[in-house]
């Protein structure tokens, strides 16, 4: 039998859980949040507005959180020394940008958008809605920089500028390169469901990807379709991947060696994230496309490939329990969808 690697001793809370008991906003945990549009909220004094963390699959590297502005509202202007990629899960709005003597950049967007904070960068959000509420979903580095500083001064009021990560003026928006196959480089995409991606058949017959460095950060993200009648293999990796659905429904499976494996529906709006090597895939139900961003690893520009764990691994669809695919042809007869994959050969 294996054993722990070392006994486990409780020093007390974390910094980042130090933090989060300061601002006192709600904490999601676990794998799954079924609904962002209606996850419930509470007062945010450093954002200036509603808030709620979600800090999933057991870590403490990255989290999530949820955001909402209030019709016409905005919120205060932030500045902190942790990267974060927001998603725009509903209405309209705009952001400013800027760095200490430097003009600010301000750019639009809508349901759909994506766009990074450049590191250390002051940025406020602005609700352009006089009836709708704004919801921000983001992913951030936030609890690796907080618990290895653990010094908030350091964190949230740190003067220097990092002038080689921020586009001046009209360059912040002209920002925009498809760098090689399924890799793309800018500061912002106005909609992840209507961005062209690239065939990516390793991950699965018809699955379509685009992996991302948005406004040069080191934390990484991609978009993923799935045709209908199409799923992922299954994979895994390293926790704190946060992946929201964008459009579609289907479920995920989520299951680690020796243990049952859990499936969980899901729609636009929904939000997993697997454990620690936990193995995932996802599939496509519905009669249309459905498309997922995920936030997490390192960004194409900034990713080390060659030193990736080997425990990161995928499983050809031929050696996956068979009774999985079975379930899924089922499913999507039911549903008056054809597979793409109908037989699993060996
Ligand atoms: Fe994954």
């Amino acid at each position: 039998m294996l054993l722990p690697f070392r006994e486990y001793l409780d020093f007390g809370p974390t910094p980042y859980e130090q933090l989060q008991a300061k601002e006192g906003i709600p904490i999601a945990k676990g794998n799954v949040v079924s609904d962002v549009t209606t996850l419930e909220l509470g007062r945010w004094e450093r954002m200036g507005a509603k808030g709620c963390y979600l800090n999933l699959s057991h870590q403490q590297l990255t989290d999530a959180y949820v955001c909402e502005i209030p019709p016409s509202g905005e919120t205060l202007p932030q500045r902190h020394l942790f990267e974060e990629i927001i998603y725009v899960v509903k209405g309209r709005g705009a952001t400013s940008v800027w760095q200490e003597g430097g003009a600010k950049v301000n750019f639009e967007w809508g349901p759909g958008a994506m766009f990074a904070i450049p590191l250390n960068s002051s940025y406020q959000h602005f609700n352009g809605s006089r009836d709708e509420p704004v919801r921000l979903f983001a992913g951030t580095n936030c609890p690796r920089m907080i618990n290895m500083f653990h010094n908030e001064d350091f964190i949230f009021r740190n003067p220097f500028s990092f002038r080689d990560r921020f586009h001046e003026g009209d360059a912040f928006l002209r920002y925009n390169k498809h760098v090689t196959d399924r890799t793309w480089e800018t500061n912002l995409v106005p909609d992840v469901n209507q961005f062209a991606l690239d065939d990516f058949p390793m991950k699965g017959k018809g699955v379509k990807h685009m992996r991302f460095t948005l406004a040069d950060t080191t934390y990484g993200c991609h978009v993923s379709e799935f045709p209908p009648g199409c799923r992922s293999t299954f994979h895994r990796h390293g926790p704190g991947a946060v992946i929201i659905v964008t459009q579609g429904e289907g479920f995920v499976m989520l299951w680690k060696d020796g243990e049952p494996r859990q499936r969980h529906d899901f729609k636009a709006g929904t939000v997993y994230s697997p454990d620690d090597l936990m193995w995932h895939g996802h599939f496509n139900t519905g009669k249309g496309t459905m498309r997922h961003f995920a936030i997490r690893g390192e960004s194409p520009k900034y990713s080390h490939d060659r030193f990736r764990n080997p425990l990161w691994t995928m499983i050809p669809m031929n050696e996956e329990p068979p009774e999985i695919h079975r379930e899924y042809v089922e499913i999507l007869a039911k549903n008056g969808v054809k597979a793409a994959v109908s037989v699993v050969e060996d």
